[in-house]
């Protein structure tokens, strides 16, 4: 068979136009840096591409079911997120900021599958050596573990054939000859993961490929592989914190809501089982600025302490400086606060945080933002043991959120005395009534009210 011809073309990513070579700006859709470079394949005339075969429809009930056989990593909280163990012949991306524990994830994973596999560690950042000493650190052994390092991925590809399970360490860091572009460029990334898909879908070869987020974001980064993966996960966390937290963000095989908790340790990374303590302050209740809400994420309910720190604004604009916390969602609840419940903050910098590194992405948080709000303005704490869930909306009412039950069900196992949720969820819980102080509230003024003002309710 005759050579396929490579070329390499430039296209715009945004508008998909080509470009005779790299330009910083498009000049069909006038975009600054989205001109990426591409591999294009061309076909002699005898290889030109036919028509296949005309595939007729089947009935659905005639299609046998195939059944998923999962492979078990062996780290619990992994295996969770994945969505049960690792599906064969998947992709699976890891992406996080540099230094947060990607490697030693995967050479524990590597470590423990290669007892009962075979596993391709393809590390292309470090060197024998450097690889060795982290599985000396980690307690990892292994002969059946084999170590390459190589950067170009053609040669991973061909020596990864005979094996079952193949971890890229990392995706920045390997190249294709095909393309001009440098490691790492957004050309080379894309491409990269493009052959990596291919590779792990013909065989029945598994592909974890790590991934550096940059700080930039999508800049080369693990965003622009995310839609040809069969999963995302991330690692979220301060590198200099104790604990990570893996989150799934895409799972074709699983819920995409799942988050493993995991503390990092000498002798390696290890999940963790009791968490409730993780994202809660010992002392809290003593100072104004923060409650607690119990957060859902995929089947977990885990207690966040929101905490908020007001301080007067010395430059005119007033900050707003939210951490774990949507940006646009501090900004929208402090319009609510000041419109609904007649709390002036345009003197205010505002600070917010979801403790422990963790980033609150559900609404059900937005009352326990406005309660710890509230709570810095009137400068009175709010008690250990109250927590609140529910969503704000525009107008100060607040709405009813999903699995409320589950929520009151783990507050109550975790001690709280008093919780503050919608009213319109209160049908549902309130046969807890005996062992939990439940506040059910309307508007964010009554919220506000009943918290603030012994008990008494706003009209
Ligand atoms: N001897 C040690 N004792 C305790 N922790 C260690 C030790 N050596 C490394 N670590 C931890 O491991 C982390 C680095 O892990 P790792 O190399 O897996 O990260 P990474 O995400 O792969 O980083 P990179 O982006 O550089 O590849 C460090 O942040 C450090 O906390
Ligand atoms: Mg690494």
């Amino acid at each position: 068979m005759a050579k396929q011809k490579t070329t390499t073309k430039y296209v715009c990513s945004e508008c998909g136009s080509v470009t005779p070579g790299w330009m910083g700006r498009c000049p069909t859709c006038g975009k600054f840096g989205t001109i990426i470079e591409e591999i294009e394949q061309t076909l002699s005339p005898s290889e030109k591409k036919v028509r296949q075969p005309y595939a007729k429809p089947v009935k659905l009930s005639d299609i046998g079911s195939e059944k998923i056989t999962r492979i078990k990593t062996g780290i619990g909280e992994l295996d969770t997120v994945l969505g049960g163990g690792i599906v064969p012949s998947s992709l699976v991306l890891i992406g996080g900021d540099p230094g947060i524990g990607k490697s030693t994830l995967m050479t524990q994973v590597a470590g423990i599958l290669s007892n009962k596999l075979k596993v391709l560690y393809a590390s292309a950042e470090e060197s024998h050596g450097q690889v060795k000493i982290r599985c000396d650190r980690l307690g990892i052994s292994s002969d059946n573990l084999m170590i390459m390092n190589e950067t170009c991925l053609n040669n991973i590809i061909d020596e990864a054939e005979n094996y079952d399970v193949l971890i890229v360490d990392s995706i920045q860091a390997v190249y294709l000859e095909e393309l001009s572009g440098s490691s790492g460029s957004v050309g080379q990334v894309r491409e990269c993961a493009s052959k990596l898909m291919r590779f792990a879908k013909s065989s029945k070869t598994t592909v974890f490929i790590v991934g550096h987020v940059t700080k930039e974001g999508a800049i080369a980064g693990p965003k622009v592989l995310e839609h040809i993966m069969d999963t995302v996960l991330y690692f979220e966390g301060q590198p200099e914190d104790n604990y990570k937290l893996l989150r799934a963000v895409k799972n074709r095989f699983g819920s995409a809501q799942e988050v493993g908790v995991f503390e990092m340790r000498e002798n390696g990374i290890f999940g963790v089982l009791d968490y409730n303590g993780i994202f809660v302050s010992e002392d809290r209740g003593t100072e104004a600025g923060s409650v607690v809400t119990p957060s859902i994420s995929g089947n977990r309910c885990m207690p966040v302490e929101i905490q908020t720190l007001l301080s007067k604004t010395v430059f005119g604009m007033p900050r707003r400086m939210p951490l774990g916390v949507d940006y646009n969602r501090t900004a929208f609840l402090l319009a609510v606060l000041e419109k609904r419940a007649y709390m002036p903050f345009y003197s205010f910098d505002v600070y917010v945080t979801a403790m422990g590194g963790i980033k609150l992405s559900e609404p059900s948080a937005d009352l326990a933002i406005v309660l710890s709000l509230a709570s810095s303005y009137k400068n009175s704490p709010i008690e250990k043991t109250t927590c609140a869930f529910g969503e704000i909306g525009l107008t100060g009412e607040i709405r009813p959120v999903m699995q409320a039950e589950k929520r009151v069900v783990e507050s109550i196992r975790l001690g709280f005395k008093k919780i503050v949720l919608p009213a319109r969820n209160y049908e549902q819980v309130k046969k807890y009534k005996d062992k939990i102080e439940i506040i059910p509230v309307k508007h964010v003024y009554q919220a506000v009210k009943t918290l603030f003002d012994d008990g008494k309710l706003a009209q």
